[in-house]
């Protein structure tokens, strides 16, 4: 498994993740479509047999079961994992309530539940720890303050941020330099071949600022792998028949259409199209590690076929005009003059 830097900090990342999201069981958002722990497990261990040292989870998965089933499966090989995790949203999501100060981006939260984390995970310590989300009511630098103390506790080893806006990180990376405060050394986003928004202003933003990108619902939630068919409804026990609204929303005609190239490039390369959508990400430079969101160990086992397809020049040109979004302004504007 290739190793790549997380942006231009010294923190080392399999190219392949393993997404935690389906661990644990779930009375929330994720109730239905996770894996039993057995499967969990096994999932886990050939991940890691597989190279995979890279495990992303967060407080709120499973309601912080997620991070229990991982400090369980650990134990005895916490040096070999690099452990990502996360916090802004409520543990308890919503089956329950929390307090005012255990929830958000404010230090108060940040640090309370780090400890929380690190109980459940049974370590000392979190290699990348991210906030799941930007809050706007929060000053940027409490935020950076908190992650600043974590870090020098030895709680955490770097910190990074997930679903930020390009104006919030900019005001984040500035902030930290501004006040010599350890900066978010990567961001967590969506991005696959059915959402590209990524590519307006965070991806020019790894680039330009050497932020390291983690990448999540690499397949769309699963619309990707081609078990989905126009026409007919999502197959029984899949995330995408659980979620309607999330499948209302990925089954565009547009959509549609780049299954299709995905299908028959797939076609050309003997291999399957989620092995084609991952290979596709595999091949973007500014691309720390892809989250590879795996139920079972045979769709774990098939995604990791995304390692030996190689994409022709001819094959990301045909998906990328397929799947282009509309860029809006003033992407279009400078788009039409020079890359923006
Ligand atoms: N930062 C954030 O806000 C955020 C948000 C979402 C996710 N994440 C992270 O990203 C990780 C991955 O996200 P994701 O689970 O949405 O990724 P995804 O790869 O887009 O979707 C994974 C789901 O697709 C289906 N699937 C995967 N491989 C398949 C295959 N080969 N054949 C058929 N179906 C397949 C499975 O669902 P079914 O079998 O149930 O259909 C699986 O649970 C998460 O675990 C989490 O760590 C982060």
């Amino acid at each position: 498994m290739e190793n790549r830097q997380y942006g231009r900090s010294g923190l080392r990342l399999s190219a392949l993740s393993l997404g935690a999201m389906t661990m644990g069981e779930s009375n929330g958002f994720m109730k239905g479509v996770v894996s039993d722990d057995a499967e969990s497990r096994r999932v886990l261990d050939a991940a890691l047999d597989a190279g995979i040292h890279t495990v992303d989870t967060a407080n709120v998965y499973s309601e912080g079961r997620s991070e229990e089933l991982l400090g369980r499966w650990m134990q005895g090989k916490r040096e070999k994992v690099t452990l990502l995790t996360k916090c802004r949203f409520p543990t308890v999501g919503v089956t329950g309530k929390m307090r005012a100060n255990e929830v958000g981006a404010s230090r108060a939260s940040i640090i309370w539940n780090c400890e929380q984390s690190l109980k459940r995970l049974g370590t000392d310590f979190i290699d990348l720890y991210q906030i799941h989300m930007q809050e706007g009511a929060v000053p940027v630098e409490e935020t950076l303050r908190a992650l600043d103390d974590l870090q020098r506790a030895g709680k955490i080893r770097y910190a990074g941020c997930s679903n930020y806006t390009g104006y919030r990180l900019t005001e984040s990376l500035w902030a930290a330099d501004k006040r010599n405060l350890s900066r978010y050394e990567g961001i967590q986003l969506q991005w696959s071949l059915v959402c590209r928004d990524a590519e307006r202003e965070m991806i020019p933003a790894a680039r330009t600022f050497g932020l390291g990108t983690l990448v999540w619902s690499p397949l769309g939630r699963g619309f990707l792998s081609g078990k989905y068919e126009k026409g007919a409804p999502p197959p029984a026990g899949s995330r995408l028949e659980a979620w309607k609204d999330s499948f209302a929303a990925v089954a565009t005609e547009q959509n549609w259409k780049t299954l299709e190239a995905v299908r028959a490039v797939a076609k050309r390369h003997e291999t399957t199209p989620s092995a084609v959508s991952l290979a596709w990400l595999l091949g973007k430079s500014e691309v720390s590690s892809i989250i590879v969101g795996a139920r079972s160990l045979a769709q774990l086992q098939e995604n990791l076929r995304a390692l030996e397809v190689k994409l022709t020049d001819e094959d990301r040109k045909e998906l990328e005009s397929v799947s282009k979004p509309a860029w809006g302004y003033p992407y279009e504007f400078i788009g039409g003059r020079e890359p923006w």
